[in-house]
């Protein structure tokens, strides 16, 4: 990252958005750690600033704050487990923060990057932008809406010179997957390949090989692929 780099990391405080923060500090960056509890940011050097993105007041007081920023990391996300069959305001809620409060961060901050030169978003969405699996039926749409806003805030950015990078990834070892086994990569390093990637103007981050298969496999078939499930 060039040293001039500013940052904003949304849900900071743990997991995959405090290994985000932690990164870009090392890489000299002056990083905005927003957080719904601010008093949790326990990064030395990092600025915390109170941020729940589905609170509109909140997200135009960070822009606010936060004018210098060229980096946007759109992190917090939410996994319920909420079904599409089952209660309504689960659904709603994935929705809220994985799909609204990141476009809201990105209708917040587009100004501020505009004026600081253009900067980069990053939008961490999932291997389950582009497939589902049992049990995370709202997570996954919320996550393939979340991809395909990449694309079109890529294209509606472009002339302010804006880059839009979607990250995908199948498991990290972080709260948000300690009740689901299988292989799990180390958040540090799904924060530095994402780094590494948006430094040299990647628009797409497939982290592990379970996200690349997905990916592969929407060429396909669908049955070819959710055989695996159906026949459970
Ligand atoms: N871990 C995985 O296997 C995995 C796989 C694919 C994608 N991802 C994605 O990676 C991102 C980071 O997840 P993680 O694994 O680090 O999960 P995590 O450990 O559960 O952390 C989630 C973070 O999001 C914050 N957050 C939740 N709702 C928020 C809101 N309304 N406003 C602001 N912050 C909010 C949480 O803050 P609080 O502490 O206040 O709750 C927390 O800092 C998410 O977008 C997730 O969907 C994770």
């Amino acid at each position: 990252m060039p040293h001039m780099t500013t940052a904003l990391i949304t849900g900071a405080n743990r997991g995959l958005g405090r290994h985000f923060a932690a990164e870009l500090l090392a890489r000299g960056a002056t990083v905005y750690a927003g957080a719904r509890e601010p008093a949790s940011i326990d990064l030395p050097g990092a600025r915390p600033i109170a941020l729940d993105v589905t609170d509109p007041d909140a997200v135009a007081a960070a822009a606010a704050l936060a004018g210098d920023v060229d980096l946007l990391v759109n992190n917090a996300g939410i996994s319920t487990g909420a079904q599409l069959l089952g209660d309504l305001e689960g659904v709603r809620a994935e929705m809220d923060v994985n799909f609204w409060g990141t476009l809201s961060m990105v209708r917040a901050f587009a100004p501020v990057l505009a004026a600081n030169g253009g900067g980069k978003v990053v939008n961490v969405a999932s291997a389950l932008s582009w497939f589902a699996a049992p049990g995370a039926g709202a997570y996954a749409v919320s996550k393939a809406a979340n991809w395909n806003m990449s694309n079109a805030l890529r294209l509606e950015l472009a002339g302010q010179g804006t880059q839009v990078t979607s990250v995908h990834l199948g498991l990290a070892d972080t709260d948000m997957a300690t009740a689901i086994q299988g292989p799990k990569t180390d958040p540090a390093v799904v924060a530095r390949l994402t780094l590494d990637a948006v430094e040299a103007g990647d628009l797409e981050v497939v982290v592990d090989d379970w996200s690349a298969m997905v990916k592969a496999s929407l060429a396909e078939d669908p049955r070819t692929f959710y055989d695996r499930f159906l026949t459970l």
